[in-house]
C-alpha cells in the first residue's frame, strides 16, 4: 500500500478592497447578482460573475423551485449561460458571494461538489485554467488559481 497525497494550494484576501482591481470589480457583479436570487426555499443566496477573454460579464444567481432538486446553483446558472452565448470565449475570472438571508454570512464559501464539477468541464474545454475568487458578504476572500485546487482527482472526458 503507498500513500498518495494530494496538495492544493489557496489564497486568502482579508477583504474586498486588498483583491486585483478586475477581480474586485467582478465581486461587485457577482454580488449585485446574489441580491437578485430567487431563494425562497433555503433563504440563502449565491451570486456568480464571469469575466469572459472576450471582456463580456456574464453573471448568474440561484434560482430554487417548490421541487427542491429543480433548482440551480449560482455558478451553474452563470457558467452554463456563458457557455451558452459565448460558446468560443475562455473563462478568465469567477466571483462568488453568497449570504443567508437570516444572519450575515461572513466567511468564504466554496462552490459546491456539483458546481465545481461543472465548472471542471469548461476548464478542460478552453484548456486554461480558471481562477476563481470566493467570499460570504463581507470578509476574508479566498482564491484559487484553478478549479482542479477545489476538486483534485477530478472525473472527466479522458476516462469515456
Ligand atoms: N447554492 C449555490 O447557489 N451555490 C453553491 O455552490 C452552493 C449552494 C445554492 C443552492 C440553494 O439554492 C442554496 O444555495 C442553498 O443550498
Amino acid at each position: 500500500m503507498k500513500e498518495i497525497k494530494i496538495e492544493s494550494t489557496l489564497y486568502l484576501y482579508e477583504n474586498l478592497e486588498a483583491l486585483p482591481k478586475k477581480a474586485f470589480l467582478l465581486m461587485q457583479e457577482a454580488i449585485k447578482a446574489r441580491k437578485k436570487a430567487y431563494a425562497p426555499y433555503s433563504n440563502f443566496n449565491v451570486g456568480a460573475a464571469i469575466l469572459l477573454d472576450n471582456d463580456e460579464i456574464v453573471t448568474g444567481n440561484n434560482q430554487e423551485n417548490a421541487s427542491y432538486p429543480s433548482g440551480l446553483c449560482a455558478e451553474r446558472t452563470a457558467v452554463y449561460y456563458a457557455g451558452s452565448q459565448f460558446p468560443n470565449a475562455k473563462i478568465l475570472l469567477m466571483a462568488i458571494s453568497a449570504g443567508s438571508q437570516k444572519s450575515q454570512t461572513t466567511k468564504p464559501i466554496p462552490p459546491c461538489g456539483a458546481c465545481r464539477q461543472s465548472i471542471a468541464e469548461y476548464e478542460i474545454k478552453q484548456e486554461a485554467s480558471i481562477e476563481i475568487y470566493f467570499m460570504g458578504e463581507i470578509g476574508q476572500v479566498m482564491k484559487s488559481n484553478s478549479l482542479s485546487d477545489l476538486l483534485p482527482l477530478g472525473f472527466d472526458k479522458s476516462v469515456l
